[in-house]
């Protein structure tokens, strides 16, 4: 039995339906249950349900074979991982965003910009590539209101209806990457377990493609 790490949350809702299609639905409902070690009815996989952030962790580590981790998480972890499958859900964008009006130019090089963030490491990547000394401050949600009351001059952060940005006044100034959630598989798990590993991944390419 592989086990597979999943992100609670927004991922999960649309990866149940994925894993169901591929052939692997749960013995009982991954969104009411409190257990966090489901097995799905074929017995071939045991799901292991976690926090997003935390997914790429297990997967490393070895106590996950295999799992579901959006792309802005695995950016934001720097984990060694394989990516062999783009799931094509959660899909979403890591933008740099603020007011409308130009507090702080972005090419000004002689002061720090102040960048609210739950991806620290992805703000401090992208400002350190363009040249622009950033001060990078580490929310753990509600991003958008450190750009609103001027914490910081720029939030970086992923938009996925554009709905919480506009509710707060902020518009978006860059776009850093297009995400979306990946089939993430640990290195030394893919050579030991191959066959059934490739199985998964050929069954939920398949629930993929067939949409
Ligand atoms: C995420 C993200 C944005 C929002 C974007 O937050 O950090 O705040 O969703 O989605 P939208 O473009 O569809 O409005 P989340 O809902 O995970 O809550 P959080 O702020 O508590 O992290």
């Amino acid at each position: 039995m592989l086990r597979m790490a999943l992100p609670t949350g927004r991922t999960l809702k649309q990866a149940a339906p994925l894993l169901e299609k591929a052939g692997y639905a749960p013995v009982e409902s991954l969104s009411e249950t409190r257990k966090l070690l489901v097995p799905s009815k074929c017995g071939r996989l045991e799901y292991l349900l976690v926090k997003p952030v935390d997914t790429p962790l297990y997967i490393e580590q070895g106590v996950a074979e295999v799992g579901i981790c959006g792309k802005d998480v695995l950016m934001e972890v720097g984990a060694d991982l394989l990516e062999p499958l783009d799931l094509g859900i959660s899909r979403c964008r890591m933008v740099v965003a603020g007011r409308p009006e130009i507090e702080r130019r972005l090419d000004n090089l002689l002061s720090p910009v102040r960048v609210a963030s739950k991806f620290p490491r992805v703000a401090q990547n992208h400002f350190r590539k363009k040249g622009t000394p950033c001060t990078v401050f580490k929310l753990s949600g509600s991003v958008e209101i450190g750009a609103v009351l001027g914490l910081s001059h720029y939030i970086v952060d992923i938009v996925e209806t554009g709905t919480t940005l506009k509710e707060n006044g902020l518009v978006v100034h860059e776009e850093i990457a297009e995400c979306s959630a990946r089939l993430a598989v640990n290195r030394a798990a893919w050579y030991a377990r191959l066959a059934e590993l490739r199985e998964l991944l050929s069954n939920l390419k398949q629930a993929v493609e067939g949409d």
